[in-house]
């Protein structure tokens, strides 16, 4: 059949697209949709790996039975329990009342409170494995990466690595799945928004499962969403989320600024040519309310620099701004340069106000903290260029080589 996309001689991919969620999480825009990626093994035993979520059951299931026609799927793997994936596991036990489940003790927890299933289950611990006929698959657990029942299966026959949401990405398969017959460019965009929205906040984890797999001879990565990795493009995929991990911010700056009346949008501009000026080549600026939360923090991840700027609003930071914050907040994202400024009319509070943002996520704060009033003049102006060059000049302190 047409549809059959074969990663090894026995693994075939069995996921779908979704182009018609708007938000993932409710929350981030999904621009190109995104893949729920599935795949089954098909040795002495049938083994599927996690499932899709539940609008798409029905053509899954076709999608299977197309592969292996009447025969029963032996055992369902559930790297992660999350619903995009875990969705469909209800109908599956429907088609295949036989079906062993096998997951960790965690999976099953989630297993029974999201879909009262707890009979046929075959518990897994970090290091078991499970016999499908000419291969041993292995299991490792990847607690946090990004939810606590994690784990990765390991197929050493064909040296594929099954890594649940690791290295996913946003964005449907269209036309290919595999990473050398994509537009790369495009989705390694979409890891880094993927990974800064998603697994964010759990760095440290994502670092300790990362270190699992250097004992590990692994061809191809088979995620639960975006590319199939193979040699072509593993290596890339592997460096976003060690540097994402790391919180290890590259030379440039993010200039985020909101603005009612373009008050200290002018003055975002200006300290946004000011880093410029000292030859910095990345810098992003993004007025709040344009630009999606979702690629502010992929930025954020993104950039070593990170500089904003709220008008007060009701005695209060800009709610716009004051929900990107409390989003870095919540993902700890770690060791970044931070420079503050503000607009009022009044009584100003914002810049006050964002004060023990920078104190709390312990971020070295560049130049001092200022606000206008109304709009700013020449000299405020100049004073917001300034505070630009001195960002600048710490980047390049930084990082001289680049
Ligand atoms: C709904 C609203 C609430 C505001 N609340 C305050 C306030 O509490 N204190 C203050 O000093 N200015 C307040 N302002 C004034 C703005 O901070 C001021 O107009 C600022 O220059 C706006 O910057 P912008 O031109 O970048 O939007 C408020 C403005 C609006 C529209
Ligand atoms: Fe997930
Ligand atoms: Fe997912």
């Amino acid at each position: 059949m047409t549809d059959q996309i074969k990663i090894t001689d026995s693994i075939y991919y069995v996921g779908v697209n979704d182009r018609t969620k708007a938000l993932f999480e409710n929350l981030w825009p999904l621009t190109r949709g995104v893949s729920y990626n599935s795949y089954l093994i098909v040795d002495e035993k049938v083994t599927l790996i996690d499932t899709v979520d539940i609008c798409y059951s029905e053509q899954f299931f076709r999608q299977i039975q197309r592969i292996i026609g009447d025969r029963p799927i032996d055992y369902l793997i559930v790297d992660h329990m999350e619903p995009d994936h875990s969705g469909s596991i209800g109908m599956l036990k429907k088609w295949y009342p036989n079906i062993s489940i096998v997951g960790n003790k965690l999976t099953f927890k989630m297993l029974q409170e999201y879909y009262d299933i707890s009979d046929n289950l075959i518990t897994v611990k970090e290091g078991d494995t499970l016999n499908i006929g000419s291969r041993e698959l292995t299991f490792a657990m990847a607690p946090m990466v990004h939810w606590p029942e994690v784990m990765f299966t390991y197929d050493p026959k064909d040296k594929v690595l099954f890594s649940a949401d690791a290295f996913g990405t946003f964005g449907s398969l269209d036309g290919n799945v595999f990473d050398y017959a994509t537009n790369l460019d495009f989705f390694m965009e979409e890891m880094e928004r993927y990974y800064a929205c998603i697994v964010g906040k759990y760095g440290k984890f994502v670092q300790k499962t990362l270190k699992k797999l250097d004992s590990l001879d692994v061809k191809t990565i088979c995620a639960t969403h975006g590319p199939v990795w193979t040699d072509f493009g593993f290596k890339k995929a592997l460096e976003v989320y060690d540097r994402l991990s790391k919180y290890e911010g590259k030379k440039g700056a993010i200039v985020l600024y909101g603005s009612m009346y373009g008050n200290t949008a002018v003055l975002a501009d200006h300290i946004a040519r000011g880093i410029g000026s000292k030859g910095i080549k990345d810098v992003v600026c993004y007025d709040v309310s344009r630009t999606d939360a979702s690629y502010i923090l992929r930025d954020i991840f993104r950039y070593k620099a990170f500089v904003v700027g709220s008008p007060t609003y009701s005695d209060n930071i800009y709610p716009p701004i004051a929900n990107i914050l409390n989003l870095v907040k919540i993902r700890e994202v770690s060791d970044r340069l931070v420079a503050i400024f503000g607009s009022c009319s009044w009584a100003g509070q914002a810049v006050r106000k964002m004060a023990p943002f920078q104190e709390e996520m312990k971020w070295e704060l560049v130049g001092e903290p200022y606000e206008i009033k109304g709009a700013p003049s020449e000299d405020e102006l100049l004073k917001g260029y300034q505070l630009g060059q001195q960002v600048g000049d710490r980047l390049n302190e930084l990082f001289p080589e680049d």
